[in-house]
Formats: C-alpha cells, sequence, structure tokens
C-alpha cells in the first residue's frame, strides 16, 4: 500500500502546512501581481510579491489548483523570498520539483503554475514602474 503513495514526505508537508499563502485580514500591499490559469486543467493560480531593492522581500500565493500545485508554489514561495529579481524569474519548475523531491509526472503542469504566476508578477512590477523588462525575453 506505502509504495503506491506517489507524493514524497517533503510535497506532503508543503500540501498540509502551505508556506506563504494569502490570507485576507493580513491586508498584504503587493507591488506585483501575477494571475495564470492552467489549459489542461482549467485551475487558477495568483501570486503577490513586495519588491526591494530589486529582491522579492514577501510574497504570498493563492490557488484554486490541486495538492501539487499547492505544495510546490508552497516551496517556490520559500525558494523566491530573498532572491534577486533575476534569479526569481530564472526559478523554473525543475529546480521547484527537485526541491520537493519529485512530483509524479502526470501532475508536471500543475508545477508550472506558481512560477509562471510568479514571472508574470514580476512583469508586473517592472511595468507599474514604468521600468524596461529586461528578463522578457529570456525565459521560454
Ligand atoms: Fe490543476 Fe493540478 S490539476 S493544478
Ligand atoms: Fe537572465 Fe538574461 S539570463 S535575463
Amino acid at each position: 500500500f506505502m509504495s503506491q503513495w506517489v507524493y514524497t514526505p517533503v510535497v506532503k508537508d508543503h500540501f498540509m502546512n502551505p508556506r506563504n499563502t494569502w490570507q485576507e485580514e493580513e491586508n498584504f500591499q503587493a507591488d506585483g501581481i501575477g494571475e495564470v490559469g492552467s489549459l489542461s486543467c482549467g485551475d487558477q493560480m495568483q501570486v503577490m510579491i513586495k519588491v526591494d531593492n530589486d529582491t522579492i522581500s514577501d510574497l504570498r500565493w493563492l490557488t484554486y489548483g490541486c495538492a501539487s500545485a499547492i505544495a510546490s508554489t508552497s516551496m517556490m514561495s520559500e525558494m523566491a523570498i530573498g532572491m534577486s529579481l533575476h534569479d526569481a524569474y530564472h526559478l523554473t519548475p525543475d529546480k521547484i520539483t527537485e526541491a520537493l523531491g519529485g512530483l509524479p509526472e502526470h501532475k508536471f503542469h500543475c508545477s508550472v503554475l506558481g512560477d509562471k504566476a510568479l514571472r508574470a508578477a514580476i512583469d508586473d512590477y517592472l511595468e507599474k514602474a514604468g521600468r524596461e523588462n529586461p528578463f522578457k525575453n529570456s525565459v521560454a
């Protein structure tokens, strides 16, 4: 029975105790907001960032996605806080999935939601700041 369980302990931990989720009562003042949807499942993801000195100083997220989306975005949030905008923009699903100890292959599309929304939030921040986006064409 246990060998049927496809999620690693790290995935389970992040799913059961997701980090940096958005709480309405906190009144999080975002500098950039990114929202994306998944074509394959119809789920949605929103990522909000605070930026200080071209570094992600804080981040919140919320999703209507599945367990894999929740776990990978929770992990993404821990990795992204403290990163430069450049490094955060290049945070790939591979790196997030690796930190989780792996995800079932058919769940890969869930793991891209968080980092896509993170890039959208960085795009939004730079646009609002009236700045050129040096990263825009650097990620497929
Ligand atoms: Fe939609 Fe995982 S099935 S995010
Ligand atoms: Fe990162 Fe060009 S390599 S923006």
